[in-house]
């Protein structure tokens, strides 16, 4: 028995074959003899380096070798060595494992680059170009088929289905225009968004908002509040949840003794020596609530900006451009503390611009 499928002619291929895989090697560029078989590496095109240059090589990368070797102990004796602590021992820490480890990877990398370039043979390959375009076959081929295409789908006889494709096409064209407003106008309110906390809003009853302890909150009564030293992780009454609102209105609550706090804390928005600064890192936005009580050192963990907090959260140290915002609190009739307004500059990251809200608050004197 026959089988039919090998009696039918098979039409010509109008297109070249398709390879799968890498197509052979041309002749020239074969690092194969015309006569070996793939396994047989020929050395025609090959230079093998000479052997004075294989020996200078071995040592130099034995060299760069020795010294990861060095290098990489030292990177786990500095580990042991070096802990980390206050502010300078966290310095030499990072700087002898930051230096070691750098130094064990530059030595590796050259050791091997000396072993490729100087004991290895070099090979000189040459890869033939062909051009972009396709041949005449392939193009009239793919332009028949479109045209076959666009007759089979019925766009040009189909009226109905031609209109109501371009039109759900529409609007899908115009949404990147319509996202180019958030460029425009809009950004002012945006900017106004970025301006204000939830501390500048009354409660249902038209009172300030109280102050509450972040985790419990419990309001904070300010004769409570009372040993110098102290230090609260704050966050506004009926906001305790909202991650979108805790995100800019955290503070951190401070108590001084009245002759700790210097100029640069606006003492009119104080209590009692309790001092309110954001939580918010001005560098990049972490959170900034590390206390050192002696030196009054607020650090933030992410990248060590340190402030002053008794003199007005100002920058000492680190990438932070600017101070953590204060703000101002009082006590209500019960004696809980209270925001009287919201921060008077905009919390967070310093990277956009603060205009004129800050140039108001440095015209009335408070804190910039
Ligand atoms: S986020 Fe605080 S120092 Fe970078």
């Amino acid at each position: 028995m026959t089988d039919n499928k090998h009696d039918i002619e098979q039409p010509e291929e109008r297109v070249p074959r398709r390879v799968i895989g890498t197509p052979a090697p041309a002749a020239s560029t074969s690092l194969l003899g015309p006569d070996e078989t793939p396994g047989e590496l020929s050395v025609a095109g090959v230079d093998l380096q000479d052997e004075k240059t294989a020996k200078k090589g071995e040592k130099l990368a034995a060299l760069c070798f020795t010294i990861t070797f060095l290098a990489g102990i030292a990177f786990v004796v500095s580990y042991v060595v070096f802990q980390v602590g206050d502010l300078e021992s966290t310095q030499t820490s990072t700087l002898a494992l930051g230096g070691s480890l750098t130094l064990a990877l530059l030595a590796l990398a050259s050791g091997l680059v000396v072993w490729v370039r100087m004991v290895m043979p070099k090979y000189k390959l040459i890869q033939e170009r062909h051009a972009m375009a396709s041949d005449r076959e392939t193009r009239s081929y793919v332009g028949e088929t479109f045209l076959q295409g666009a007759a089979e789908s019925g766009i040009t006889k189909r009226p109905l289905l031609r209109r109501t494709l371009l039109a759900a096409a529409a609007p899908l064209g115009l949404a990147p225009l319509v996202l180019l407003r958030d460029l425009g106008p809009s950004y002012t309110n945006f900017d106004e968004k970025l301006r204000h906390t939830v501390w500048g809003e009354k409660t249902k009853e038209g009172k300030p908002r109280r102050l509450v302890v972040e985790g419990s909150g419990a309001p904070i009564r300010a004769a409570d509040f009372n040993s110098p030293g102290g230090i609260l992780s704050v966050v506004p009454e009926g906001y305790e949840h909202d991650l979108n609102a805790l995100a800019k209105a955290t503070l951190i609550l401070i108590k001084f003794r009245p002759d700790e706090i210097k100029s640069g804390t606006n003492v009119n928005w104080t209590h009692d020596g309790i001092v309110a600064y954001s939580k918010i890192c001005t560098h990049v936005g972490c959170p900034a609530a590390l206390y050192e009580q002696t030196t009054h050192h607020i650090l933030c963990p992410c990248h060590q900006s340190t402030f002053d907090a008794a003199d007005g959260a100002k920058v000492i140290f680190g990438p932070a451009a600017r101070p953590l915002p204060q703000l101002p609190i009082a006590v209500d009739d019960e004696g809980y503390l209270v925001a009287t307004a919201d921060f008077a500059v905009p919390v967070g990251p310093s990277f956009w611009e603060r205009g004129d809200a800050e140039a108001e608050v440095i015209e009335k004197g408070g804190q910039s």
